[in-house]
């Protein structure tokens, strides 16, 4: 590879680029509603991800009015109630290797250092924790699932769709965070929305204008340098 080709990057579609750069989670939302054709035009445009064989895996339910109260209370008493987190599909690795672990700290200090939460602080971190299950109280809730036969290639699939909403939601303005939390308690998820066990809960995703003023969404992550995971063999 000659690295002077590509020292810069053309100026064709740069916005593209600076949106990839610049989107971040965001975990505060205004009090103003997503026009539903606003969604389905977000939708439809990350449905435009790749995916082997075109066979483009993934539900998305976005949950609203009473039963978006009722799921966030199940969901609310399972974390409050300790239940047990058993998840459909296996995400962190167990044990976390050290430098995974680094990653994971760093990103948890970034959130509750914004917050002005301490490390100590178990109840200010646990209310944090909860509004994941409050979906952040973003006007859109959207639960994510995927047919239980995809194995972790399906996964891999949806997970460009995802990010195609988020910048998707970006591009048009809009903030999110994917809830990965949510994906704890699937029974939960499934026995609130009526969905059968055919349906695995990979997350939840909030979507909105962002609360500029809300000082969680100062939180701002850093990355690993390219040497650490990017190698040049033969
Ligand atoms: C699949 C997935 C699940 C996530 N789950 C959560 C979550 O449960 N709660 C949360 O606050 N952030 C969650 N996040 C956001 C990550 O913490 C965030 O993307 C990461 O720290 C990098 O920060 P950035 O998105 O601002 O660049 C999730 C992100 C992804 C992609």
């Amino acid at each position: 590879m000659n690295t002077a080709d590509t020292a810069t990057f053309s100026a064709v579609h740069s916005e593209a680029m600076e949106l990839m750069q610049q989107r971040r989670s965001m975990r505060a939302f205004l009090d103003r509603p997503v026009p539903q054709p606003l969604l389905e035009q977000l939708l439809t445009t990350a449905r435009q991800a790749p995916s082997g064989g075109n066979l483009q895996p993934g539900h998305f339910w976005a949950v609203q009015g009473e039963l978006r109260q009722q799921l966030t209370a199940a969901l609310l008493a399972d974390f409050h109630g300790q239940a047990p987190e058993c998840e459909d599909y296996a995400y962190f690795p167990r044990p976390m290797p050290m430098q995974l672990r680094k990653r994971q700290v760093a990103s948890a200090q970034a959130l509750y250092g914004a917050l002005g939460v301490a490390r100590d602080d178990r109840e200010g971190r646990d209310a944090q924790f909860a509004r994941n299950y409050r979906f952040f109280d973003a006007p859109v809730a959207l639960v994510v699932s995927i047919d239980s036969r995809f194995g972790p290639g399906g996964y891999m699939d949806l997970g460009m769709a995802l990010y195609g909403l988020q910048l998707a939601a970006a591009a048009q303005g809009l903030a999110s965070c994917a809830i990965g939390a949510l994906a704890s308690y699937p029974e939960t998820v499934r026995s609130v929305l009526g969905l059968g066990a055919e349906h695995h809960i990979v997350c939840g995703l909030a979507l909105g204008w962002a609360d500029a003023a809300a000082p969680v969404n100062e939180t701002r992550t850093t990355r690993a340098p390219l040497g650490e995971w990017f190698q040049i063999l033969g």
